[in-house]
Formats: C-alpha cells, sequence, structure tokens
C-alpha cells in the first residue's frame, strides 16, 4: 500500500487541475493589485462569504494575526477559547507583533465557550486592565475533534461578545468542513463574524494560502498588516489560481471525507482496546484512545503504523487522524486491519 498519510488534511498535494491552472493563470503584480487571479480568488471569496472584501494571505496563522493586528491596539486583548489553535499553537505571535494578549477561556468539548466565562472575562474599564476587544473562536475546532458550532451556538455566543462591545473574529481554516456539515452557505456562519480567515491549504486541497474576509476598511488595514509582515507576494496569482479551482470543486467533495471519517470511527469502536464515541465525529477529524488494557501498545502504535506505511498523529494516549481528498475508502480499510492487526498480536 502507498503512504497512507492521515497526520492532517494539510498534507493534501496539488491536484494535476490546480498545477494546470497555475501554469495557465494570468499574473501581475499584486503589491499594485495587479494581478488578476488574486483579485478574482479575493473578489470570488468576498462574495462566497457575503463580505466587502478579502485578502489572500500565506497561512491560516497569517491570517488570524493579521485579522486580530488589524483590529487591536498594543495593549488590548482578545478572548480565546483555552484549546484553540490561535491560543495553542500560533506562536504567541500577536503578543511578540502587536503588543495584544491572548486571555483564554476554557472550550467546552464541542469546542464553544460558556457565556458566564465571556462576561466575566470582559474587563471593566479601568487602567489596572487591557481593554477587551474581541472574541475569537474556531469552526470547525481542530482539538475538540472537528467538532461543529451550530448556528444557535453562534448566534447565542456572537449576540452576547456584541453586547459586551467586542468585535468577532472566526479561525474559519475548516469554515467549509463546518458549512457541509450544517448544509448552510459558508457565508450563514460568517454572517456573525467581523473577520474570518480560511484556509485553501487543508481540506480544499491547494499547495498554500488562506484568506481574510470582511469590510473593505478592514481589508485596507489587513492589506497593510500583510505588507509589514513581509508578504506582499507580487505574482501571487501563482497560488490565487488553485484556490479559484478549489472554491469551484472542493467544497461539496468534503462530504466524502466526513463519510470516511465516519466509516474509520465506526470501524475504530469495533477492534477491542479502542476507546472511541463514533456518533461524535461530525467532520474529517477523529481523536481516539487506547484502553487501560492496552496502555503498553499505546506508546508503539504510530512506530508499528509506520511499518504499515500509514502515518496518524499522536500525543501520549490521545490519537488523531483526519480524512481528506488523498485518503480513500481502501486506505480506510487498510488503517483498520492495521490497526486491529497490531492491537492484536
Ligand atoms: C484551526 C486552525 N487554525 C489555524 C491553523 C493554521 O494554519 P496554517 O498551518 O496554514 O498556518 C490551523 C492549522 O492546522 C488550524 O487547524
Amino acid at each position: 500500500m502507498s503512504l497512507v498519510d492521515l497526520r492532517s488534511d494539510t498534507v493534501t498535494r496539488p491536484t494535476k487541475e490546480m498545477l494546470d491552472s497555475i501554469i495557465s493563470s494570468k499574473l501581475g503584480d499584486d503589491v499594485y493589485q495587479d494581478d488578476p487571479t488574486a483579485n478574482k480568488l479575493q473578489e470570488k471569496a468576498a462574495e462566497l462569504l457575503g463580505k466587502e472584501d478579502a485578502l489572500i494571505v500565506t497561512s491560516g496563522t497569517q491570517g488570524n494575526l493579521i485579522s486580530i493586528l488589524a483590529q487591536t491596539n498594543r495593549g488590548d486583548e482578545v478572548i480565546v477559547g483555552d484549546k484553540s489553535h490561535i491560543y495553542n499553537y500560533e506562536a504567541g505571535s500577536t503578543m511578540i507583533l502587536g503588543g495584544t494578549s491572548l486571555f483564554p477561556i476554557p472550550n467546552n468539548i464541542n469546542g464553544s465557550v460558556d457565556i458566564c466565562d465571556l462576561m466575566n472575562a470582559k474587563k471593566p474599564d479601568d487602567f489596572h486592565k487591557p481593554k477587551t476587544k474581541m472574541l475569537a473562536l474556531e469552526n470547525s475546532h481542530n482539538m475538540a475533534g472537528g467538532k461543529v458550532l451550530n448556528l444557535t451556538e453562534l448566534e447565542l455566543i456572537t449576540s452576547q461578545a456584541k453586547d459586551l462591545s467586542l468585535s468577532l473574529h472566526l479561525d474559519g481554516a475548516r469554515l467549509f468542513n463546518a458549512s457541509v456539515y450544517l448544509d448552510v452557505e459558508a457565508k450563514k456562519i460568517a454572517s456573525y463574524f467581523d473577520s474570518v480567515t480560511f484556509c485553501l491549504s487543508k481540506g480544499l486541497c491547494c499547495p498554500i494560502g488562506s484568506v481574510i474576509v470582511g469590510d473593505r476598511e478592514f481589508i485596507k488595514e489587513c492589506r497593510r498588516w500583510r505588507k509589514i509582515l513581509g508578504s506582499g507576494m507580487r505574482q501571487v496569482g501563482i497560488i490565487a489560481a488553485p484556490g479559484i479551482l478549489a472554491l469551484d470543486t472542493m467544497v461539496d467533495r468534503l462530504v466524502e471525507d466526513h463519510l470516511n471519517a465516519r466509516f474509520l470511527a465506526q470501524g475504530l469502536s469495533n477492534i477491542n482496546g479502542v476507546e472511541i464515541d463514533p456518533e461524535s465525529i461530525q467532520t474529517n477529524i477523529i481523536r481516539f484512545k487506547l484502553s487501560e488494557k492496552y496502555s503498553k501498545k499505546s506508546k508503539i502504535l504510530v512506530y508499528e503504523l509506520n511499518k504499515k506505511n500509514i502515518l496518524i498523529n499522536s500525543s501520549k494516549n490521545d490519537f488523531r487522524i483526519v480524512t481528506h481528498h488523498d485518503i480513500s475508502k481502501k486506505n480506510c480499510e487498510y488503517f483498520l486491519l492495521s490497526i486491529s492487526e497490531i492491537l492484536e498480536n
């Protein structure tokens, strides 16, 4: 079996059509805003998400960073979930580069946050305190195993944040996984937020890139921050071209990844020693554990799977697998067979 890489949807490689689109794309200097392909992607993204404007950036991390810096000042604070990607995996970038601190409140099991925690986190107008300016949410939620905040939860949390005069950012790295799961247009989810970042390079299969959307003034400010960060990218159409194709052809097929994830979770739940609730799987991320009795195996599982040409992610007895464009049903069957063999022996 060729490599079965279940570590993340970031490992997808561009399709032949994407590579062809790069070769045939019309290019210009995007620092002059002259790249027709980048402009087309940005118009398309803004339209799709129901916002005035959009900006292509290098990565999800850069999109979140720029979105926060463009809406806060030195000494401000952003409320984030304690299991959010922004808080855990973005190197404290807003604090390093903008002097904007992150204040974590507990993420619930589905990636949501409690209204009471939100209200308590907002600081009073007091010179001893930072100014709380923003709430950032994540949907779907990576560390919550790809769980999706539904529209009722979004309405509840974001209306409370608005009452607290907070601006709202969405880390929508996997926004389209959420919209496909909820069976709503992505613009419906985006409508609760002032700014949204979504990634082209995860489930949508592009090699590079993310997009920020928001109102015109905000995107103008984002463009300035992108320049400050050294990411004025000139002929960036070579990144935008596969992005356009991805928005046209890669969103609907995410259903397939979600079905494969359910298939994997169901299969795992039938294997002795694996702890997982298959009903909890909503999108393309699956987390599972091994039971006490198999704790010795948990130390060697990744290694044994590697020997069978399968890559997965783990942190102690917490395993994460992610389905994506380059994972077929056959790959899933091979993974399930391999893991049951390892646990049996
Ligand atoms: C939820 C979430 N946000 C942001 C990012 C950052 O994206 P990038 O790796 O493109 O910087 C990731 C990456 O996996 C993510 O899972």
